[in-house]
């Protein structure tokens, strides 16, 4: 299986994710590079259809144990129907979420223990991407640019201790698995942060 081109963008809200990713892949294709940008949780019709599902407030009152368990679904999908495929083709695929987000949302603030959602990836064949970048601000960064979001869902934070929080699951995160984890200062302009970031993509490569 080939996963040499799979890259990962992880942080907290507010760190501008999305933004970064598709202007990232804007500069590979800037230079004739083959690029697909995709989501977790979603990113397949199968892992779209599992993803409304999750956020649904009714699941919101399942515990973290049954929502990972929904998620890796998921995760499993979006690996066969869309990731897997387009690396097969040679091609980049730069995913906003994946796995560290898992062990952030669901082990870390929900309370799955770490071992468990090793298991489960080991039966289910998930792996971490070979290139995670995660993109860091200070709080007061992140929330002003929450504010000028659109839309949210049930699982943003909704105060600045429960941002820290996630800030602070994301460094243990990196921590426990600092294989491939690369951390890019993402406070400044988009197009420094985008530029930084392809950078770290080009040493990498
Ligand atoms: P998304 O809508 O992409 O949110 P954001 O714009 O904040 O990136 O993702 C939906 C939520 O799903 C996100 O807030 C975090 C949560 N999530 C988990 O709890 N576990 C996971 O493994 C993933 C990938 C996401």
């Amino acid at each position: 299986m080939n996963r040499d081109r799979f890259i990962v963008f992880e942080g907290p809200d507010g760190v501008g994710k999305s933004t970064i990713l598709n202007e990232v892949a804007g500069r590979l294709r800037a230079r004739g590079d083959d690029v697909l940008t995709t989501r977790e949780p979603g990113g397949s019709p199968a892992a779209e259809a599992m993803r409304t599902t999750l956020l649904t407030p009714e699941v919101g009152d399942a515990s973290a144990l049954s929502q990972l368990l929904l998620i890796t679904a998921a995760r499993v999908a979006h690996w066969e129907q869309t990731i897997a495929p387009a690396l097969r083709c040679q091609r980049w695929v730069l995913c906003d979420r994946h796995l560290d987000s898992s062990v952030v949302y669901q082990c870390r603030l929900g309370g799955v223990p770490v071992a468990t959602l090793e298991q489960i990836n080991h039966a289910a064949g998930v792996r971490l991407a070979p290139l995670r970048i995660f993109l860091e601000v200070d709080e007061r960064t992140a929330w002003s640019r929450l504010q000028n979001r659109a839309e949210g869902n049930r699982f943003d934070p909704t105060h600045g201790q429960q941002w820290q929080r996630l800030a602070d699951a994301y460094r243990w995160c990196r921590t426990q698995y600092p294989q491939g984890a690369v951390v890019v200062d993402a406070a400044a302009e988009v197009d420094i942060v985008a530029a930084r970031c392809h950078q770290v993509i080009e040493e990498w490569q």
